[in-house]
């Protein structure tokens, strides 16, 4: 967990994210949360005085609010304020760094879900505005309301409605994905993800990789589709290296699931590079954050590197990986993604992991499989190939999520094939 202190610093790296200036913190201890405003009344006087001699217009909470605390909140501190928490900031911040349709709708679900709850009697545009029924009868809105049905509960239909529709659209476009998917797993490139914490330097990390040309800014989450290109190893096999979305502590958890598709992509890697920002205070906590998100989302055992970046920052040039020894990673490599250090010896680190992780297996193909042969070939190692009457035996290693493909092959004396 972070100091208060270390989070509302890191709540306020979001907040000039979005775009906002941060003016004033403050932080109160509480033996227990107060019904009504979260914080005490004594605290709610100081903040409302402290606004209006700022003055500002938003504030903003390191902790999640239920939509009573919101509520009551915006009353006490008077019209005009808004009163946000983290979840709602880092709901802002993706809908103005998604770019893809799938980013979007992700985003738009995930607005709505974090809204559901919070709807208020002042929220009555809704319906005017998604309905179109209410345009038409000229009343606005009331028209769409069913016997004895208020206006709230008209907009939280509403709100359900588009809900639905979002979760159809996504659905359609996470179709697509698969299939794209399909047609990657097809061609039989090992799959590597690059997961950390958000400014950790994945998508520098990403572009000194591959050569290509990413957008990088000093900002949070500026990533937020995932964007994968292909490279080739020093010993000459080609993988694709794939970026994905910054994790943060208390990232909310409607986003998590929200985000599933995007984090998908990490289920179904070869390998994970964990990027971590070498120099930064936290650097434990951070870690601690990804593997806390990764182990909510499920990841199976998938191989880990841990890439420790930004070392041309770090005094003398190398960090010290032995205090990450025992976190259970296969390797640990220090980098420079900006510098271009450490590369060589990162990608190396990279085949060496997947040959100790792949997994042996001998299969009996017959001459029908030539499409299936070649596939081995890309996405393992043969280590024998043997042309028999019944067709072509091999012995080969490959990655543990590959097996499967081919298992309706194994030669009976398939070595450990219940370990896989
Ligand atoms: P999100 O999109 O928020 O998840 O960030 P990210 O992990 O993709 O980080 P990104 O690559 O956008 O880099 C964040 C910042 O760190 C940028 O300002 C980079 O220039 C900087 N940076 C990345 N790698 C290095 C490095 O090796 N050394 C130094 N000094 N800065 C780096």
């Amino acid at each position: 967990m972070l100091s208060v202190q270390d989070s509302l610093e890191e709540l306020k790296l979001l907040a000039d994210t979005a775009g906002m200036v941060v003016v004033g913190q403050t932080s109160q201890r509480l033996n227990r949360i107060v019904p009504g405003t979260f914080i005490g009344p004594g605290k709610v006087e100081e903040i409302k005085e402290t606004i209006t001699e700022l003055p500002a217009d938003v504030v903003i909470f390191d902790d999640e609010l239920s939509p009573r605390h919101q509520r009551e909140l915006e009353e006490a501190f008077g019209e005009n304020i808004k009163v946000l928490d983290r979840s709602a900031l880092i709901l802002d911040i993706f809908a103005q760094h998604a770019t893809t349709h799938e980013g979007r709708l992700q985003v738009e679900l995930a607005q709505y879900e974090y809204r559901l709850p919070r709807l208020t009697r002042q929220w009555t545009h809704l319906a005017r505005q998604a309905g179109g029924g209410g345009g038409r009868s000229g009343n606005g809105g009331v028209g769409l309301r069913g016997p004895g049905e208020t206006q709230l509960e008209v907009d939280r239909r509403e709100v359900g409605r588009r809900i639905s529709k979002l979760k159809d659209d996504l659905e359609n476009v996470r179709g697509h994905r698969q299939r794209q998917r399909q047609q990657r797993e097809k061609a039989g490139l090992p799959v590597i993800a690059l997961v950390g914490y958000t400014n950790a330097g994945k998508s520098t990390l990403l572009n000194t990789l591959t050569g290509s040309d990413i957008y990088v800014a000093n900002q949070l989450f500026a990533t937020l589709d995932p964007t994968t290109r292909k490279t080739v190893l020093p010993g000459g096999k080609a993988v694709l290296f794939s970026d994905t979305v910054g994790f943060i502590q208390k990232l909310p958890t409607t986003l998590i699931a929200a985000f599933q598709a995007t984090l998908e992509g990490i289920t179904e890697a070869d390998l994970l590079l964990h990027v971590v920002d070498a120099t930064h205070p936290n650097l434990m906590q951070q870690i601690e954050a990804v593997e806390d998100t990764l182990a909510e989302i499920d990841v199976p055992r998938i191989p880990k590197i841990l890439v420790l970046n930004k070392i041309d920052m770090v005094e003398g040039g190398k960090p010290d990986s032995e205090k990450f020894a025992g976190l259970g990673y296969n390797a640990i490599v220090g980098v420079s993604a900006l510098e271009k250090l450490g590369i060589q010896d990162l990608l190396q680190a990279v085949e060496d992991v997947m040959k100790t992780t792949l997994v042996p297996i001998r299969v009996l193909l017959p001459y029908s499989q030539g499409e299936l042969l070649s596939w081995i070939h890309t996405r393992g190692v043969v280590d024998r190939e043997e042309h028999t009457q019944e067709g072509v035996l091999i012995e080969a290693h490959l990655p543990a999520r590959a097996v499967q493909r081919v298992e309706q092959f194994f030669e009976s004396t398939s070595p450990d094939i219940e370990e896989i």
